[in-house]
């Protein structure tokens, strides 16, 4: 039985080969930042507050004027065409289904325009990596057309972190056939004939003709995740430039980056270790948050990833003052076992779990929620 994302994950094992499974679990060196996020959001306690009228639970937020019917979204991730054909799409018309944004990774393997075009009218957000400014200024301009509604720079991928799965696997883009991933493909004939057709994913947004983005030293770039590392705040007034629409810093845990995105700009920012996959020293994002939200003092809406696995743990981060999470792996785990249908059942669980947590803490609202957590600490 699949009650919880715990038990998408282990069912996404078991259809998965071996080394697209550890592509999505991956972290850093030694695994210390990943299990930081998940156990410090676990220490962490909400007061219940009781005999309140919770009758009703209403999870609606309103980002950057537009309504989300829920408090999160599907984090960026990229190569999810290794799940599933038409990965992207898939995710994107799940998170359409239950009211929330997707945010589409630049290492997707669908063109941008043509997830957009799959989950017409719903929020999508575009993020960026930056190998090569006139490639990145491309997708930022496609993204604009395309009818995109939020820019999000990931800016904790100077260089790629160590995930030495990947490596033990031999597993690398593009796909290298060695017997080790053979045997492995073999061993999981569903997965191998639902991928037959397509081949391995390629790169699409970087694929298109005529743009610079197509030429062989920027794929080769985005195939390292050798990232323009001469990139600096004096930059984001570029990319202001380029996007007029909201632009968030996702990957920011010091406070003081927090007061410089405040400086040079930006309109929100994305707290986040990359799931633990980047720096393996990093601050669980649970705990960064808190600082970093002293930092701000309201002048940014503050969003949250890294480590999310049950609605608690979204009511966690809300009550601390979080404006909405986002979740990349429970959604990857949902896709992995049913498609677009199966990211849903992991989103509605979620939401379930969320609505449970509210219901139990007296909270009728996201705004009561974050009073009932100020109550509880004073
Ligand atoms: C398989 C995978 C691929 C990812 N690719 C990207 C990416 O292309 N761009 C990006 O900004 N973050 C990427 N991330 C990080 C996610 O956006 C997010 O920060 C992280 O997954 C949140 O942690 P969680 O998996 O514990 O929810 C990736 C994460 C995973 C698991």
């Amino acid at each position: 039985m699949l009650l919880n994302t715990e038990d998408f994950r282990q069912a996404a094992g078991r259809v998965l080969p071996r080394f697209v499974l550890d592509y999505i679990e991956g972290a850093a060196d030694d695994g210390h930042c990943l299990r930081r996020n998940l156990d410090d959001l676990a220490a962490i306690e909400l007061v219940p507050r009781v005999l309140r009228d919770t009758t009703t639970v209403d999870t609606a937020i309103e980002v950057f004027g537009r309504k989300w019917a829920l408090p999160f979204g599907i984090a960026p991730t990229g190569l999810n065409g290794l799940i599933r054909p038409g990965a992207d799409a898939l995710l994107a018309t799940a998170a359409a289904r239950c009211g929330i944004p997707f945010a589409l990774s630049t290492a997707s393997n669908m063109r941008l325009e043509d997830v957009r075009a799959a989950a017409p009218g719903s929020a999508q957000w575009m993020q960026l990596y930056v190998m090569h400014r006139e490639m990145a200024g491309q997708i930022v301009e496609r993204a604009a057309r395309a009818g995109y509604e939020a820019l999000v720079l990931t800016v904790d991928v100077p260089v790629s972190g160590n995930r030495e799965l990947d490596l033990r696997n031999g597993f690398r883009v593009p796909f290298k056939p060695t017997a080790k991933l053979a045997l492995d493909v073999l061993g999981h004939p569903r997965w191998s004939l639902r991928m037959a057709p397509g081949g391995s994913p390629d790169f699409a947004n970087l694929t298109a003709s005529g743009d610079i983005a197509g030429s062989a030293d920027v794929q080769a770039a985005l195939l390292a995740r050798a990232m323009d590392r001469s990139l600096v705040w004096d930059n984001l007034a570029w990319l202001r430039g380029l996007w007029k629409g909201p632009l968030l810093l996702k990957g920011v845990l010091h406070p003081d980056d927090a007061r410089l995105a405040i400086e040079h700009g930006v309109d929100g920012l994305i707290v986040s270790n990359h799931g633990g996959r980047q720096n393996d020293a990093s601050p669980s994002a649970i705990a960064a948050l808190t600082r970093v939200l002293a930092a701000v003092d309201g002048r940014l809406p503050v969003f949250m990833d890294s480590g999310i696995r049950r609605g608690g743990d979204i009511a966690k981060a809300l009550a601390l003052g979080a404006t909405a999470v986002f979740v990349g792996r429970p959604a990857l785990y949902g896709l992995a076992v049913d498609g677009s249908a199966g990211a849903e059942a992991v989103l509605r669980i979620l939401a379930a779990e969320l609505v449970r947590s509210m219901t139990l803490l007296g909270a009728r609202s996201v705004a009561e929620l974050r009073g009932a957590a100020a109550a509880a600490a004073g």
